[in-house]
């Protein structure tokens, strides 16, 4: 009996741990928490007056002992300029003079000595193609099937003062040129701050931290140009040169929040030698889309393609999305999600749980079998 009750002790130990192992896991998120505060045109005054369609939001992100800086601006090709200081009181200095003539030395984040990382991710251009064979390979088409490519910088945009959300840090920006592929259509980028960690609503549900912050973009309503029209997306990066990036495809986990993608690339900048830790990042799920840069490969610039080989085209709905995570650190990495880890559980727990029962069982009929024994006959 005792041997009984010892083994029915161990197995409840053994559950014990393991329940300890998932939740593990569960709570494994981060921890690090910044406040967020969203500033439209910091320190313009009535003195001066941007052109239409030109706006520059900042948002900061202030931590314990550092602040994230992040730039959204319309002012030519959108663009996102992410700057990291080791204080949590440094602030930005804006010469609009300068900047309206687009001198970029016009943004200064002060004091200048508290600079630690900076990073600038520009939206270029859009490719259309013309994917006859339905390869959605675009490397390997012939130049004929490229139409003229959108450059974002000659776009019309909208005002980022009417699509910010203070209570929800983001703001939303739509432009589009004058041509006809584009009169019932629009580009858009939205960007969404984060104060802690947590994952998007929408799909494909990237995870995200405090140090991170995650663009949108998607091409609606827009009228292609061939039938079977593909889009891409050229994007440039601006940082210090002796950080050159590269693109890594990593083996992800499928789980409820991406069925099927198994993949997440991240274009990272880190220093030449790669031992050294990774100081920032662009991540997004290849969902939907392929990027047409090999792992490994060193660049400052990068198309991304849209669809791949069997999907619809894109005049099937005029409609695409991709989501992308730009930040500071080490990417998120997925872990698996609570709910194959409660799968797990209940796979590995339901047997012990059994075994357990199982022994309890045993031990209580031996308990009851022995009064039986004993029972005195009357
Ligand atoms: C606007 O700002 C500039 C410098 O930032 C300053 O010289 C000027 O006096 C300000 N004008 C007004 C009306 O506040
Ligand atoms: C912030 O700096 C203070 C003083 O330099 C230090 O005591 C504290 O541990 C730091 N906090 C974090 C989160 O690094
Ligand atoms: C930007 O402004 C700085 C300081 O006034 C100047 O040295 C630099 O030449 C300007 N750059 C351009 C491209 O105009
Ligand atoms: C911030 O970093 C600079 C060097 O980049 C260093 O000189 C300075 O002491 C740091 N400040 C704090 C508060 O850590
Ligand atoms: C499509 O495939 C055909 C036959 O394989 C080939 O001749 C043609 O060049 C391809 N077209 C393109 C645009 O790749
Ligand atoms: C801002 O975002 C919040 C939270 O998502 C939402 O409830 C609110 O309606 C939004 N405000 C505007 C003006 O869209
Ligand atoms: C834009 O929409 C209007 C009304 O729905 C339609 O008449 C027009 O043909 C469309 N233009 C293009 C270029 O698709
Ligand atoms: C975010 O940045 C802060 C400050 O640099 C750091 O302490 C924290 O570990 C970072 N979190 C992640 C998930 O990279
Ligand atoms: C698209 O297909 C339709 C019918 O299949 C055709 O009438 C039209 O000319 C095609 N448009 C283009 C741009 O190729
Ligand atoms: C990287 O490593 C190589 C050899 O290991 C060394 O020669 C080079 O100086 C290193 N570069 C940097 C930037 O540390
Ligand atoms: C993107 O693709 C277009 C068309 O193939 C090409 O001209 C351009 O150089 C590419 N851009 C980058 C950054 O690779």
């Amino acid at each position: 009996m005792a041997s009984t009750l010892g083994s029915a002790q161990l197995l409840s130990i053994l559950l014990f741990l393991i329940l300890q192992f998932v939740s593990g896991f569960i709570i494994n998120e981060d921890k690090y928490k910044r406040q967020v505060f969203l500033e439209l045109n910091p320190g313009l005054n009535s003195s001066i007056t941007p052109p239409p369609g030109v706006s520059l939001l900042h948002v900061r992100a202030v931590g314990a002992n550092d602040t994230l800086h992040y730039f959204f601006c319309s002012l030519g090709a959108p663009a996102l300029l992410l700057v990291h200081t080791n204080s949590s009181s440094s602030s930005v200095k804006v010469d609009w003079l300068r900047f309206l003539s687009g001198n970029a030395s016009s943004l200064q984040v002060e004091p200048k000595s508290s600079v630690q990382y900076s990073n600038a991710l520009i939206f270029t251009r859009l490719w259309e193609y013309e994917d006859a064979n339905d390869t959605a390979d675009p490397q390997h088409l012939p130049p004929s099937s490229f139409f003229p490519p959108y450059e974002l910088q000659d776009f019309t945009w909208g005002d980022l003062s009417e699509t910010m959300n203070a209570t929800s840090k983001t703001a939303k920006l739509c432009g589009g040129d004058s041509g006809p592929s584009f009169s019932n259509g629009s580009f858009c980028l939205q960007i969404s701050a984060f104060g802690s960690g947590g994952r998007d609503h929408d799909w494909p549900r990237l995870l995200h931290n405090a140090n991170s912050s995650q663009i949108k973009v998607w091409l609606d309503g827009v009228t292609a140009r061939s039938n079977k029209s593909r889009f891409s997306l050229e994007l440039q990066t601006v940082g210090r040169s002796d950080l050159p990036s590269r693109v890594d495809v990593l083996r992800s986990i499928d789980d409820e929040y991406t069925p099927s993608i198994f993949q997440v690339v991240q274009w990272v900048a880190s220093p030449v030698n790669s031992t050294s830790p990774v100081l920032g990042y662009t991540q997004w799920k290849p969902v939907a889309y392929r990027t047409a840069s090999p792992n490994g490969y060193q660049t400052s610039g990068l198309n991304v393609t849209f669809g791949i080989s069997g999907d619809p085209f894109y005049s099937a709905t005029n409609y695409l999305s991709w989501t992308l995570l730009v930040g500071l650190g080490s990417p998120p990495a997925d872990s698996f999600s609570p709910m194959v880890m409660g799968i797990i559980a209940v796979g590995l727990g339901t047997p012990l749980l059994l075994i357990l029962v199982g022994g309890i069982c045993v031990c209580v009929r031996k308990r009851e079998a022995k009064p039986l024994a004993y029972e005195p006959i009357n």
